[in-house]
C-alpha cells in the first residue's frame, strides 16, 4: 500500500494499491452476491421515450455497460410521477412503462451473463428532480424550500413550494415505485436523496414549518419513511438501497452537511446519525454522493476541462468526496455495504485509489459514473485482464454534462463520438 501524490508536490490522503484483486472480490448484498467491486453510477442519457419508457439509446447504453462486467448497475435517475422528471426524456416507472422496464431489465442481465459469465446487481433510481423539474423542457420547480442559492437562475416564489400534503402522497409514490421495480426484475430501489433532487433538497429544509422541516427528525422524515415502506412493501429478497448526498456544499441554512457559522465546511454529524437510522429501517445498499451538479459541479464532479470554472484544484475535490465516504461509512461498518462516487476524475489511476481505499474499508464498491460513459469494458478491463486501456478513459472534459444541460441526449462525446459528436454539434454549438 502507497500514497502517491496527484498534487506534484503535495501529499494527498488517498490510499493507493497497485494490487486489484480486492476489486474482484464478490460481495454480499441482501439475499444476492454481487460479482465484483466496481458500480457503474447512475448516469441519465436523457433517451426515454415521451412517457418515459427505456427507448433505442436507453437500451444501447446499458447493453454497453451491461457487456463490460461491472458487479453493480445503478439505472439512472427514475422519476415516480410525470410532474418530477428532470427533461420531457427522463425516465418514468409506472403501469403503463411497466413491461419495458422489465424488457430492459432482462435484456441488462442476459447480455452480462452471456458476456461475462455473471449478473450484474441492477438497482433502478427512483426520483423525483424537486427544484430542477423541467417534465416538458423547461423549468417548473417543486421546492422544499426557499433558497438563495438556487433562485438566481431560476426564480420561484411560496407557490412552488410542495405542501405536506403532497409530500405525504409522495411518499407512497416512492414505496410503490419500489414494488413496480421489483415486479421489473430489478435487484434494489434507490430512493433517491442526492445532488439537490426533491428529497435531498428536504435534508436541508432548515426554515420549513410542519412535519417535514426544522429539525433532523423531520428533514429525514421522507426518506426515512419512503425506506421504511418500500422495506415493508417488498418481499425480503429485494433490497431497497437510497444514493445520498453526505454533504451539500452550501452553508448553513442552505445545505445539508454544515454545522452553523462554519461555512461550506464538511461537518458530517448527521449524515451518520442518517445512515444509522436507514440502517435500522433496513436498507440494504448505500451510494454516496455529494454537491450539486447545477451550482458547484466542483463538489460532485471534479473535471480537467469545461465551461464551469472554480479556484479549487479538481483533486481537492475528489479528496473531499472520498475521505467524507470513508467517515460517514464508519456510521454502518460491517451492517450496510457502501458504494464510492467521484472516482473518474482520477483517471488511470482509480483503480488503484479504487483497490487502496476498499483495502482500506474507507468502502466497499467503488462507483464509477462518467467513465462508464466513455470506456464501458473498464470493469472487464480490470477484473478479466488486469489492465486498462488509456485510449478509452474518460478525460472528465465536461461535455457530456454540457449536452445533458443543453437539452440533448447525452453520451460520451469523445470516446463514442460517432452517436454524441453530431448531437453536441447540435446542441451545444447549434452548427
Ligand atoms: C451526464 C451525467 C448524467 C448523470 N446522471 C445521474 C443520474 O441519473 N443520477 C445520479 O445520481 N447521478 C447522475 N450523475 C452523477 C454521476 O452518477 C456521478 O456522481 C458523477 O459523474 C461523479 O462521478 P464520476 O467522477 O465517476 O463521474 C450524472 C452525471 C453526468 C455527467
Amino acid at each position: 500500500m502507497s500514497t502517491m501524490d496527484f498534487t506534484k508536490g503535495k501529499t494527498n490522503e488517498l490510499p493507493q494499491s497497485t494490487d486489484w484483486e480486492v476489486l474482484r472480490q464478490p460481495i454480499q448484498v441482501g439475499k444476492k452476491t454481487i460479482n465484483n467491486r466496481i458500480a457503474y453510477q447512475a448516469m441519465e442519457g436523457c433517451d426515454g421515450t415521451a412517457l418515459g419508457a427505456p427507448d433505442v439509446l436507453t437500451f444501447r447504453r446499458y447493453k454497453r455497460f451491461a457487456a463490460g462486467g461491472p458487479g453493480v448497475i445503478w439505472l439512472e435517475a427514475t422519476a415516480v410521477v410525470p410532474e418530477g422528471r428532470a427533461n420531457p426524456r427522463q425516465l418514468y416507472i409506472c403501469k403503463e412503462t411497466l413491461d419495458d422496464f422489465k424488457r430492459l431489465c432482462e435484456t441488462i442481465k442476459e447480455t452480462c451473463m452471456r458476456e461475462n459469465g455473471h449478473e450484474p446487481f441492477v438497482s433502478v433510481q427512483l426520483t423525483h428532480s424537486g427544484r430542477h423539474s423541467k417534465p416538458h423542457g423547461t423549468p417548473e420547480p417543486i421546492i422544499a424550500y426557499r433558497n438563495p442559492y438556487f433562485e438566481q437562475k431560476v426564480s420561484v416564489t411560496d407557490a412552488n413550494i410542495i405542501s405536506d400534503d403532497e409530500l405525504d402522497r409522495l411518499g407512497e409514490t416512492l414505496i410503490n415505485g419500489a414494488i413496480l421495480a421489483e415486479q421489473a426484475g430489478f435487484d434494489a430501489a434507490d430512493i433517491k436523496a442526492c445532488h439537490g433532487y426533491l428529497l435531498c433538497e428536504l435534508l436541508s429544509a432548515y426554515s420549513r414549518p410542519g412535519k417535514y422541516g426544522g429539525s433532523f427528525e423531520n428533514r429525514t422524515r421522507l426518506l426515512r419513511e419512503s425506506v421504511a415502506g418500500a422495506v415493508k412493501a417488498c418481499s425480503s429478497d429485494f433490497v431497497i438501497s437510497s444514493r445520498l448526498n453526505i454533504y451539500d456544499g452550501f452553508p448553513y441554512p442552505y445545505g445539508f452537511g454544515v454545522a452553523p457559522d462554519c461555512g461550506v465546511t464538511p461537518d458530517y454529524t448527521e449524515a451518520k446519525q442518517m445512515v444509522s437510522d436507514l440502517a435500522n429501517e433496513g436498507i440494504g445498499l448505500l451510494n454516496f454522493t455529494m454537491g450539486n451538479p447545477y451550482v458547484n459541479p466542483h463538489v460532485n464532479r471534479p473535471s480537467k476541462t469545461g465551461p464551469y470554472v472554480t479556484d479549487e484544484p479538481a483533486i481537492t475535490g475528489v479528496t473531499r468526496m472520498l475521505t467524507g465516504i470513508a467517515e460517514v461509512t464508519t456510521a454502518v461498518k460491517d451492517k450496510v455495504p457502501v458504494i464510492c462516487s467521484g472516482l473518474s476524475y482520477l483517471g488511470e489511476e482509480a483503480p488503484n485509489v479504487a483497490a487502496g481505499c476498499i483495502s482500506e474499508e474507507w468502502f466497499q464498491v467503488a462507483g464509477f459514473g462518467r467513465e462508464s460513459f466513455a470506456y464501458p469494458n473498464f470493469a472487464r478491463d480490470i477484473c478479466k485482464k488486469g489492465e486498462i486501456d488509456k485510449q478509452q478513459m474518460c478525460i472528465t472534459c465536461s461535455k457530456c454534462t454540457e449536452l445533458m444541460r443543453s437539452g440533448g441526449t447525452t453520451g460520451c462525446i469523445i470516446r463514442d463520438s460517432k452517436v454524441y459528436s453530431p448531437l453536441y454539434k447540435q446542441y451545444v454549438l447549434k452548427k
